[in-house]
């Protein structure tokens, strides 16, 4: 019913169409959008925007606006608004194949960020003013205060820095969400505090976001479940990589370097990473706990199973079927779940101070544990560095998991020199492939390369990667011997179409 999740009369005083909304906004405005992955991204003024943007356009009027968000979103929003060539920058992660080619053609611009400096980045004004928040939430209650949605993201921070506020208040969630959220912002340097996160089930702020009513010039109602990838079922290989995590931390577990229910896991995105959830779901774990960014598919089982008693996160990212599961036993899964502003989800300080085990793809890994996971072939945006960055460098233990080889078995993730460096080999600790897990800890780079080429590179190109070592050692020597004027032949073989 129209209206009816809008308790407050000024606000409800607002509504009005997608449309009507969207014609708030301005060439050359920066907006702060709600959305990390397709949770929580806007609905419908997104959508009325690009289409607004494209007549614009069709006019030869110039037309683009400047976009962040928590993450990456939905088709209907990253999808429609670079179509339409209406985006000229673009922060901070992307998953989408027009926003990529756009990327990557040098149409805009893409500022590859941690997630969890983007709050204060914002706020100090590096990425110019925020005039427009689109935030999309649950319900408005009679005070004003607002039920965030399925992702809270940078969202309050939004919220607090936009001149005008448009939400967007999705009835096609359950307003059970309420209770699920934990708000809490870090104050700016100097007056920063210990942030008084000790478990991850803790609550330490607000369930609801705030937001200055005079701000709000527009409510828009819609009725649509999140746009969210279905997963693949997992792979053998992807299968192999889970038996070869579960193994390693029986061992960790053995020799009393992990408690019998492991370290609050924080498990990246992607078919990899979903299905080492499902292998852990599978595997002699009890009573684990999660501090992530997303929630995926595998994490839901887990929950659902038993084996995961509490899950942080900034966004619940699920299938189709999984969201159907999620709001049918809302009322079990909102005790095991708590959403947070991914500043907190992503806290190098509670990151640190709980022990995070931190697991991420990776597309390609050197010899000595340098781990690329943004630029394919050194050059073209993938997706981004999402949390990967706040995770592995602050984690008690971070893993970085890969197929061996990509591309039908043409190119090798595991090479002489990665193309471009997103980890170092000073915070990446363990890699694992199909083939095996390499355990880096403690060892200096020429056993690294030695121990990275036995366990996890493929069989067809370990002697390759044998003669480069052994050669480099021989010919160069130093610390971490190269040859440099070999060393991105792999990469170049690859570019003229031929295996690596
Ligand atoms: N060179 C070129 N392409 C490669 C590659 C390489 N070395 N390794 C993988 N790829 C391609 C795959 O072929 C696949 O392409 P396709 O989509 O066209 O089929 C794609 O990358 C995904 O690879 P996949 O093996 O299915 O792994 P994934 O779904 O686990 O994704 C990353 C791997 C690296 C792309 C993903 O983990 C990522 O974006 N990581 C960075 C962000 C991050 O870690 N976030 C975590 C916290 S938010």
């Amino acid at each position: 019913m129209s209206g009816s999740r809008i308790l407050n009369s000024a606000l409800r005083s607002k509504i009005m169409s997608a449309d009507e909304a969207a014609a708030f906004i301005r060439p050359g405005d920066n907006i702060g959008m709600s959305g990390f992955t397709g949770s929580g991204s806007p609905k419908a003024v997104a959508s009325a925007l690009a289409k607004r943007i494209g007549a614009a356009h069709e006019r030869g009027e110039d037309f683009r606006v400047g976009m962040l968000t928590g993450a990456s979103t939905s088709p209907d929003v990253d999808g429609e608004l670079f179509k339409v060539d209406g985006v000229s920058l673009r922060l901070p992660y992307q998953s989408d194949p027009e926003c990529r080619s756009r990327i990557n053609s040098g149409e805009a611009y893409y500022t590859d960020v941690h997630l969890s400096h983007v709050a204060q980045n914002a706020i100090w004004g590096h990425y110019g003013k925020i005039r427009v928040a689109l935030v999309e939430v649950v319900a408005i209650l009679e005070d004003g205060r607002l039920i965030p949605s399925t992702a809270v993201g940078n969202n309050p921070t939004w919220l607090d820095l936009a001149d005008e506020v448009i939400i967007e208040v999705n009835s096609s969630f359950s307003t059970k969400m309420e209770g699920m959220h934990d708000i809490y912002q870090v104050a700016l340097p100097p007056n920063r505090q210990p942030i008084p996160l000790i478990n991850p089930a803790d609550r330490i702020g607000d369930q609801y976001m705030r937001v200055d009513l005079n701000k709000v010039v527009a409510v828009v109602e819609t009725n649509a479940p999140d746009r969210d990838t279905a997963f693949s079922e997992p792979d053998e290989n992807s299968r192999m990589i889970a038996n070869h995590i579960l193994e390693f931390f029986q061992n960790e577990v053995k020799q009393g370097r992990m408690p019998k229910n492991l370290l609050p896991f924080q498990s990246g995105v992607g078919n990899v990473a979903n299905a080492v959830m499902a292998g852990l779901n599978e595997g002699p774990f009890s009573n684990l706990t999660s501090y992530t960014e997303v929630l995926q598919d595998g994490m839901l089982d887990m929950i659902k199973s038993g084996t995961l008693s509490i899950a942080s996160a900034t966004a619940i990212s699920l299938s189709a079927a999984a969201q159907t599961d999620f709001f049918n036993n809302i009322d079990e899964y909102r005790k095991r779940i708590i959403l947070r502003p991914q500043e907190i989800s992503n806290h190098p300080e509670i990151i640190r101070r709980l022990g995070i085990i931190g697991m991420n793809g990776l597309l390609e890994a050197d010899i000595y544990g340098n781990v690329n996971s943004t630029h394919v072939l050194g050059t073209r945006m993938m997706n981004g560095l999402g949390g990967s960055g706040d995770f592995t460098r602050n984690a008690y233990l971070s893993i970085f998991m890969t197929p061996s080889t990509a591309k039908g078995g043409k190119l090798s993730c595991i090479v002489p020199m990665v193309a471009h460096v997103d980890h170092t080999e000073h915070d990446v600790q363990v890699i694992v492939t199909e083939h095996g897990l390499a355990d880096l800890r403690g060892l200096a780079p020429r056993q690294r390369a030695k121990l990275i080429i036995e366990k996890c590179a493929a069989p067809q190109f370990r002697p390759m990667l044998e003669d480069y070592f052994a050669r480099a050692q021989k010919e160069v020597s130093g610390q971490t011997p190269h040859l440099l004027g070999e060393a991105y032949n792999w990469h170049l073989r690859a570019l003229r179409g031929e295996s690596m």
